[in-house]
């Protein structure tokens, strides 16, 4: 099974970034955690990180007919970007949404997400770990 793990803008910056919201662990570590899952759980995980909206549109078109499940963290574009909740409705690619921090508990603009509208579940203010219950996920519901 192959999994593309995308994270949108500032993600880069984890573990320097608001270490008080988004805990002191480094995007290296996030690369790692993924790496390791991969192993573990005998999977193909590609991950893609960037700070450009139209970058991530593109992204998401490329994975048609060649990923099985996408988990998205999409960072602020989650809060703005139409683009992004269509690009993922366009491909039809099982997806969860995935955020570091507790958003539901933060400021009001934080309450709306466009790309949550086509993901079949949300992680929230799991840290890291997050990510690889997303895969976990995507694994038992998809993988054979
Ligand atoms: C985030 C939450 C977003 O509101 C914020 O803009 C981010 C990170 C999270 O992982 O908690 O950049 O997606």
């Amino acid at each position: 099974m192959r999994i593309l793990v995308i994270n949108g803008p500032n993600i880069n910056m984890l573990g320097i970034r608001e270490p008080g919201i988004y805990g002191k662990n480094t995007f290296a570590d996030l690369l790692s955690l993924l790496e390791q899952t991969a192993r573990a759980e005998n999977l193909e995980i590609e991950q893609f990180q960037s700070n450009h909206e139209g970058a991530i549109v593109d992204k998401i078109q490329e994975s048609y007919g060649k990923i099985d499940g996408i988990v998205i963290n999409p960072a602020a574009y989650t809060h703005t970007s139409v683009a992004i909740l269509d690009a993922l409705k366009a491909v039809s690619i099982p997806a969860v949404e995935v955020h570091i921090s507790q958003v539901s508990a933060r400021e009001a603009f934080r309450q709306i997400s466009y790309p949550g509208m086509y993901c079949e579940k949300t992680i929230q203010g799991q840290g890291l770990d997050g990510y690889r219950q997303a895969i976990l996920y995507l694994k038992e519901t998809y993988g054979n």
